[in-house]
């Protein structure tokens, strides 16, 4: 079983550069189902979910070319097949649901396995489906599968009871081949909506209002859409993380191709703790030689303090100055992380919602297990500031979000290795 062996050593200093969105990139591949002619998408990060995803194009009868070292990738859906995606896939990546809206779009019927639950919530897609049903779609839930099916898609105005991403996206991919005018009111907000609002428009799509609470998408035929060459925008859960790394080791680190405006929760917070943070043309400067301080932390929808980087903040209010309080209000279960840094020597209670974070509590190396991708990415920040050698298990969720995770934080001086034993 793959690991990751930390030690500390010291604080991270020089150059980083993030890759392009996760959160971006799978849903921008799932929507190049909608058109029958290449797609190509650049910058894209080398992940396990983007290979997944290119299974799932594949599967539909897509053809893809990836190109890593171009960072590029060719999707061309001219023909699309009967997709009955299997539990097997669906159940390696939740966000395999994103191709429920899009292939409703172009064939009229999508089956596919319900995804199960993971280890931060229940993860329902309820809002999806009432999302497609508005459009017109029946739908049909039978052991554990579900099946939505349309004659005709109409569009209509759809009122999300939360500012759901993946509903959102859902529905704004099905609403551009349905007649008329749709309108998601309560939308989400994240950058990776208005990434994938630009990248539905180069092909021909006509949305307005993405990245505010209202979306209008005016429908239009298959025959209209186009192929595109698209780029897609960084990641702005990978930079908040090697902010958190800079801030965790008392270091200096200039985070290269960043987008300051996409991360404004977490600069936020890390000046609030004292830490300094300075922005020019594409870059960010962290660094944290003073002493820092507690700070409280609530998750919300975006634009508040993304849950992404919850766990990774906790990592960071073990080792300051105080008491913090951290509550998360997205997911019902995203404190998985807390039972393993406290077997790290961290001192952090659960009382409800809430995680009270004891600071100044020198965390030790010991062996700890990754249980979803943010509470890992969390405990190599620990191990990265722990005293003796951290090993961490089922590294696969961590590699499910970051591209050259051991390159580039060795790159700036971590002390980290990927071991196969
Ligand atoms: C996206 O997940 C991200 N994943 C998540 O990132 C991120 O944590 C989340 O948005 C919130 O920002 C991708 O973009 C691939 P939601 P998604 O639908 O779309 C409830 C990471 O670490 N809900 O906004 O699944 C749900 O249970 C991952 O990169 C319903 O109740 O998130 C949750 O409590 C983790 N019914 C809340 O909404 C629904 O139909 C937020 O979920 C849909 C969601």
């Amino acid at each position: 079983m793959p690991k990751y062996i930390i030690e500390r050593n010291g604080p991270l200093k020089g150059e980083v550069e993030i890759s392009g969105s996760k959160n971006a990139v799978l849903p921008i591949m799932a929507a190049s189902i909608l058109t029958s002619k290449k797609c190509i998408i650049t910058e894209i990060p080398k992940l396990r979910d983007v290979d997944v995803m290119c299974q799932l194009l594949k599967s539909v009868g897509a053809e893809v070319h990836i190109d890593y070292i171009k960072k590029e990738i060719s999707i061309t859906c001219d023909t699309v097949s009967e997709l009955e995606a299997p539990y097997e896939l669906v159940k390696q990546m939740r966000a395999s649901n994103l191709i429920m809206g899009p292939l409703l779009a172009r064939t009229g019927k999508v089956k596919i396995a319900m995804p199960g639950g993971c280890a931060i919530g229940a993860r329902p897609i309820d809002l999806h489906l009432k999302g497609f049903q508005a459009l017109g779609a029946e739908i049909e839930l039978e052991h554990g599968y579900v099946e939505a099916r349309a004659d005709r898609l109409v569009g209509d105005k759809i009122y999300l009871d939360f500012p759901s991403v993946g509903a959102t996206e859902n529905i704004m991919m099905c609403a551009v081949l349905s007649e008329g005018t749709t309108t998601i009111e309560n939308a989400a907000e994240e950058p990776e909506i208005v990434d994938l609002a630009n990248f539905l428009n180069s092909i021909g799509g006509k949305i307005k209002g993405a990245g505010t609470d209202t979306i209008k998408i005016e429908g239009v035929s298959e025959r209209e859409l186009t192929g595109t060459r698209y780029t897609i925008i960084p990641d702005r859960i990978e930079t908040g993380t090697f902010m958190v790394a800079a801030a965790v080791t008392r270091g200096d680190l200039i985070i290269k191709n960043a987008i300051a405006d996409h991360v404004k929760p977490v600069i936020a917070k890390l000046k609030e703790c004292g830490v300094e943070i300075t922005e020019s043309d594409g870059n960010i400067r962290v660094t944290a030689y003073n002493e820092i301080k507690a700070t409280d932390i609530k998750t919300l929808p975006y634009p508040g303090f993304p849950t992404d980087m919850q766990a990774q903040f906790m990592t960071l209010l073990t080792s300051v100055n105080g008491t913090s309080i951290i509550i998360e209000t997205v997911f019902e279960n995203r404190y998985m992380h807390i039972g393993e840094l406290n077997r790290m020597g961290a001192n952090i209670k659960i009382e409800g919602r809430s995680a009270v974070v004891s600071g100044k509590q020198p965390l030790e190396g010991a062996q700890v297990t990754a249980t979803d991708l943010r509470a890992g990415a969390a405990l190599v920040l620990a191990g990265l500031i722990a005293e003796g050698a951290t090993e961490i298990s089922d590294i696969y969720h961590i590699e499910r979000g970051y591209s050259e995770f051991v390159e580039k934080l060795s790159k700036v001086g971590a002390k980290i290795k990927k071991i196969d034993d």
